[in-house]
């Protein structure tokens, strides 16, 4: 981030809090139980934007060499990642081409050529069949090389590898990126790597967790064991970038900044911020680590999340001290997520039809607002 920005924003919230407000929508908003519990609903979002934007699957650590390979669910469908030996990430739908069997069980590691369990089709990690026995005899007037893996777009950038499963002809990653490439690069994350990472199966819809991590109103409340006593009680900006949206999140720190010198001011000392990257991916900056926070929905009510804290590879800190990170992100994140099963709960039994979102939540109505453009106008931009 450049650090006029970080000053400006250190700026917004030193105004709000010596005001005794906070970041205040014109009005509270409504938001209908059926955006998390409707079936249609969930496979038109699937439809329109999962499948059509870019989602990471790995982090470049997790495809470091030639001839890695890593197999990921991506919008319900598997995928299998490689790096050839020029380099090069590829990604294809993890399916033969001959009648359809997942190539490649889940997992990962390092192969030159993937062999399919049926009937022995092999390819090379570039997607090209190479061979298949007695397809002579078995398959006159088929075209070999028109049979190669079903590639699909895969891209690095800012250290992840990301992959559209069917994107619009049109679509600009660039251009999607564009408003957020600089805050991103400036994390430096294609140096890092995972220290420590965990997976969990969540039942609440996807939004309702996204939603946990974008206002403070309930930090004070939800997180008093946890990290509560140390953030501003209510108080938190967001601003959305493109598509994308950034939120800082002061801890309770902020307010010493107005007695030193401007020009040492980092937001980051002082503050989380946390990156929305539509639509399911979280990056949260804090101060010499991020945590990057993979949301991917399985069903309209249940969704897988991965929490990986990652470091600079030449970090000094010990494997213990990102242990210790590890296990207060994830129990801070837990306590919303579990807040979050009860209020899918509710919403899938009809007990709640609507929810009330505050004027100082007005980044979850912004973020549904983005949802629903999406459905409407399948480009997303
Ligand atoms: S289905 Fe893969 S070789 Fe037959
Ligand atoms: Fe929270």
């Amino acid at each position: 981030m450049k650090h006029a920005v970080e000053i400006d924003l250190i700026d917004e919230v030193l105004a709000l809090k010596s005001a005794g407000s906070a970041f205040l929508n014109a009005a509270p908003t409504q938001s209908p139980a059926d955006r998390y519990v409707s079936k249609d609903r969930f496979r038109q979002e699937q439809v329109r934007i999962f499948i059509k934007l870019p989602g990471i699957v790995a982090h470049v650590s997790e495809l470091a060499n030639p001839c890695d390979f890593i197999t990921r669910e991506v919008a319900g469908r598997s995928i299998l990642i490689t790096r050839d030996k020029g380099g090069q990430v590829n990604a294809f739908v993890n399916a033969c081409r001959h009648r359809g069997t997942r190539l490649v069980g889940d997992g990962q590691g390092s192969k030159r050529h993937f062999s399919c369990p049926y009937h022995a089709w092999t390819y090379a990690n570039t997607g090209e069949l190479i061979s298949a026995p007695h397809f002579d005899r078995g398959f006159p007037g088929c075209d070999k090389s028109s049979l190669n893996l079903v590639r699909l777009h895969a891209r690095e950038a800012f250290g992840f590898i990301w992959v559209t499963v069917n994107p619009d002809e049109n679509f600009d990653f660039d251009a999607f990126f564009e408003d957020i490439a600089y805050d991103l690069e400036s994390l430096h994350m294609a140096d890092m790597d995972i220290k420590v990472q965990n997976t969990q199966l969540r039942y609440a819809n996807w939004k309702i967790l996204i939603e946990g991590g974008i206002e403070s109103y309930h930090f004070k409340i939800a997180h008093k064991s946890t990290i509560g006593p140390f953030f501003e009680d209510n108080l938190s900006t967001c601003k959305m970038l493109g598509t994308h949206m950034r939120s800082v999140l002061p801890r309770s720190t902020i307010g010493d900044l107005k007695n030193q010198p401007r020009d040492r001011w980092r937001l980051r000392d002082h503050a989380n911020v946390l990156y929305t990257l539509f639509p399911g991916c979280q990056i949260l900056a804090q101060q010499d680590h991020v945590v990057w926070i993979s949301i991917r929905p399985q069903s309209v009510g249940r969704t897988e999340v991965r929490l990986a804290t990652m470091a600079p590879k030449n970090a000094d800190q010990s494997q213990d001290y990102w242990q210790k990170n590890h296990t207060i992100t994830t129990e801070t994140l837990n306590e919303d997520f579990s807040i979050g099963e009860s209020v899918q709960n509710n919403a899938e039994t009809g007990a709640v039809t609507t929810m009330l979102f505050g004027r100082f939540e007005s980044a979850l109505d912004t973020f549904n607002r983005r949802v629903e453009a999406c459905l409407d106008r399948p480009s997303c931009r």
